[in-house]
């Protein structure tokens, strides 16, 4: 019996998220034990929603808990151009019956990591702010975490500044205090993830399989694609967050290189960026693993595999 991956997902939905729940939602070597949500893509409020929505349309029988609603430090940031006004732009949902667990995010994740058994892998896929928080509330939680995976960063160019990339730009000073945690941390940056776009046939391939995460998939898909090529004139979107739970599904779709990672959080023009040292020029300690390929037949596959997954 192949043994489940026990995850807890923070998020902030945002389209490649809710792919992201949906995967890790729907296939067995995952157990994905709680969602929490974080301002980043668009406010906390409409993040939470999102997310509710997500697990109520998919019938993912999973507690939502909303963290927090700002940054650590610098002013909050949201992404308005990519994924539209509620910040999942595209799926009509029914009217949503699903309720909030009425603990904080960050409250939830403190005590769930004290009575673990340290064999909980937290995924980041929007800002740190909820983790780094937790991390500074309780500091005993940090031995108890057994690995974070999180979306974000680079070691090429960024997304929101030439220097940064979304996640880690919106609440630098978050990432500064997990990157430093001594937490073991897989990053999947964006030199990864703009290899997986999403061109029309791909959503196609997956709407073919014809269930309601296919249908759900084609939706998202099809205005992330579209603000995409207004943003960057790209044909496909990049599915930056899936790629976090295709890892833990099959590690062997990424390549990893074990290099020391950092944040700059002084910078006015380079705050939010990750210096990867790939080629070690700097000769400090290694710690992270950071995504330098994707192996991208084997990720789709495994997006299609999660797709299938659900019945109906
Ligand atoms: O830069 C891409 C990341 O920022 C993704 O996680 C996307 O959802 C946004 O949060
Ligand atoms: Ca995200």
């Amino acid at each position: 019996m192949m043994e489940k991956t026990k995850i807890i997902l923070d998020c902030d939905p945002g389209h490649d998220d809710a792919v992201a729940i949906l995967m890790a939602g729907g296939h067995p070597a995952i157990d994905l034990q709680a969602i929490t949500v974080v301002s980043g893509n668009q406010t906390l409020e409409k993040t939470a929603v999102n997310a509710m929505n997500v697990c109520q349309y998919l019938g993912l029988d999973i507690p939502v808990y909303a963290g927090c609603s700002e940054p650590m430090v610098r002013k909050k940031i949201i992404a308005g151009d990519i994924h539209g006004e509620t910040g999942l732009d595209g799926p009509e949902f029914d009217p949503l019956t699903r309720t909030l667990e009425k603990e904080h995010a960050v409250t939830f994740l403190t005590r769930k990591l004290m009575e673990s058994d340290g064999d909980i892998t937290i995924v980041i896929t929007g800002p740190m702010t909820n983790v780094g928080m937790a991390m500074r509330m309780e500091p005993r939680i940090i031995p108890k975490i057994k690995q974070i995976v999180f979306m974000g960063g680079a070691y090429t160019n960024g997304n929101i500044t030439p220097a940064a990339e979304f996640n880690i730009a919106a609440d630098a000073e978050a990432a500064y205090v997990v990157f430093n945690s001594g937490v073991p941390i897989t990053m999947c940056g964006l030199d990864i993830t703009r290899k997986v776009l999403c061109y029309p046939e791909i959503v196609e391939r997956m709407e073919r399989v014809g269930n309601k995460a296919s249908r759900l998939f084609g939706d998202l898909m099809r205005f992330f694609c579209k603000t995409q090529k207004e943003v960057f004139g790209w044909e496909g979107g990049p599915l930056h967050d899936p790629t976090t739970i295709a890892y833990l599904i099959d590690p062997s779709v990424l390549t990893l290189k074990y290099v020391h990672g950092s944040v700059e959080i002084r910078s006015e023009e380079s705050y939010g960026r990750t210096n990867c040292d790939i080629f070690d020029y700097m000769k400090k300690e290694p710690n992270m693993n950071v995504a330098v390929d994707i192996d991208v037949e084997k990720f789709w596959n495994l997006v299609e595999t999660c797709i299938k997954c659900y019945q109906n």
